[in-house]
């Protein structure tokens, strides 16, 4: 016996050989907050306590967002402004604005507002049928604020809240000149309180080299963290390498990622995170690799970014459109990064990502005539569902909802 059933869903399960692994006329089944049971209804034989009448709607695995910087203070409008007059974004952080200036607002604010600041936002995610959420930190820079980022980060309600330690995203005034002693900070004072998930660096001109990031993940790796890695999104620092050396779930952005960088990604099994909203908002002209990746078969996730500087974009399924206008991504690659290749960026591949037996049952439901939509409708959410371990969450909105019979 099932806990739960849902029956007339089409089921895009991201896994098999048909494209989107569909199954239409599908039959989906839950058991202790796991999928227990995925096929044609036809095959479907079995009883379960409960039934749902999907009508026809989609479902999807629960989405996937691996990358945000969801948690901080304040806004960057006016660096928007100062960006829209000419000034670029390496300009304006190598003035002392950029990242630097949301860390004083952030170092400001309290642990609670923190929270209800980022869990206001959050409904954008919960509404789109968003299941699981990484949040970075990285808006301290020192050791009370990273930790306090972090404590917010885990109390975000709704869905599941993946953390990552950013401590080396950029170097805080009180270290001016001192990049290295910075680093040392970071590793010995910081990280070994840190509870996350994964740590993370910005390897950049304007941020740190490939040597400090080096050591910093030398480090993660005693304390058994995961890394990964902000690489080459403006330049060519060789940082898919480096992230590749080092085993990382992921390298992120990779405007400027070389052959040579994708086929060490391919090697390691390293997932490429590709952000197309920090593209589009900073106007960039170089598109990441997409076709090397392909070629290499490196995973191509894809995640919002979200963060007050780079990608102000509070919308997973905008990103699959602009990842599919902007870096010529298909509608089936957009969702695959935002399902299947976004938890294996999380190192959750295992246990959600697809609609699989076994998988945790986190369900997204739309109304929607084929997957694709999701990845071409620009601004609009058709989600009318989603299912958290099992559970609906909320209860369903707009057009025909899923019922209980
Ligand atoms: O992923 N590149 C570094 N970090 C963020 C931007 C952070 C900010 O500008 O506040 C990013 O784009
Ligand atoms: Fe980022």
């Amino acid at each position: 016996m099932h806990d739960a059933l849902w029956l007339n869903a089409n089921l895009a399960t991201m896994a098999g050989a048909v494209p989107y692994g569909a199954i239409r006329g599908g039959a989906l089944a839950v058991t202790d907050g796991l999928i227990s049971w995925v096929g044609p209804r036809s095959a479907w034989q079995d009883k379960a306590r409960r039934e749902y009448d999907a009508r026809g709607a989609w479902m999807t695995p629960g989405l996937v967002d691996c990358h945000t910087h969801l948690v901080y203070a304040g806004d960057r409008a006016a660096e928007f402004e100062l960006r829209l007059k000419g000034a670029s974004y390496e300009e304006i952080a190598r003035a002392g604005g950029g990242i630097v200036s949301t860390v004083a607002q952030t170092r400001a604010a309290s642990e609670d507002e923190l929270v209800r600041t980022a869990q206001v936002r959050l409904r954008q995610w919960l509404a789109e049928g968003v299941a699981v959420v990484e949040v970075k930190s990285g808006y301290g820079l020192d050791r009370e604020t990273e930790l306090k980022m972090l404590r917010a980060a885990r109390r975000l309600q709704g869905l599941t809240v993946k953390t990552t330690f950013l401590g080396a995203h950029a170097l805080p005034a009180e270290f001016k000149d001192r990049a290295d002693d910075y680093i040392d900070f970071v590793c010995h004072e910081v990280m070994p309180l840190a509870q996350a998930d994964a740590v993370d660096a910005f390897c950049e001109g304007i941020g740190f080299s490939p040597l400090q990031v080096e050591k910093l993940f030398i480090q993660a790796k005693k304390h058994q963290l995961p890394v990964k890695l902000h690489a080459d999104q403006l330049s060519d620092l060789g940082g898919a390498a480096l992230a590749a050396k080092y085993r990382a779930l992921s390298a992120d952005h990779l405007e400027y990622t070389s052959e040579a960088g994708v086929r060490a990604m391919a090697a390691a099994g390293t997932v490429a995170v590709l952000l197309p909203g920090a593209f589009y908002f900073l106007r960039e002209k170089q598109r990441p690799p997409v076709e090397a990746l392909r070629r290499h078969g490196v995973p191509i996730a894809l995640a919002t970014d979200n963060n007050p500087g780079s990608a102000p974009l509070t919308s997973l399924l905008l990103t699959m459109n602009l990842g599919c206008t902007l870096f010529r991504l298909t509608p089936e690659e957009a969702l695959a990064g935002v399902t299947r290749n976004g938890a294996r960026a999380l190192g959750m591949q295992a246990t959600h990502g697809t609609l699989e037996v076994g998988k945790r049952a986190d369900l997204a439901l739309w109304q929607i005539d084929s997957p694709a939509v999701l990845a071409y409708a620009m601004g609009a959410n058709p989600n009318v569902g989603a299912v958290i371990g099992g559970k609906m969450r909320g209860e369903p909105r707009g057009g025909t909802p899923p019922v209980a019979p």
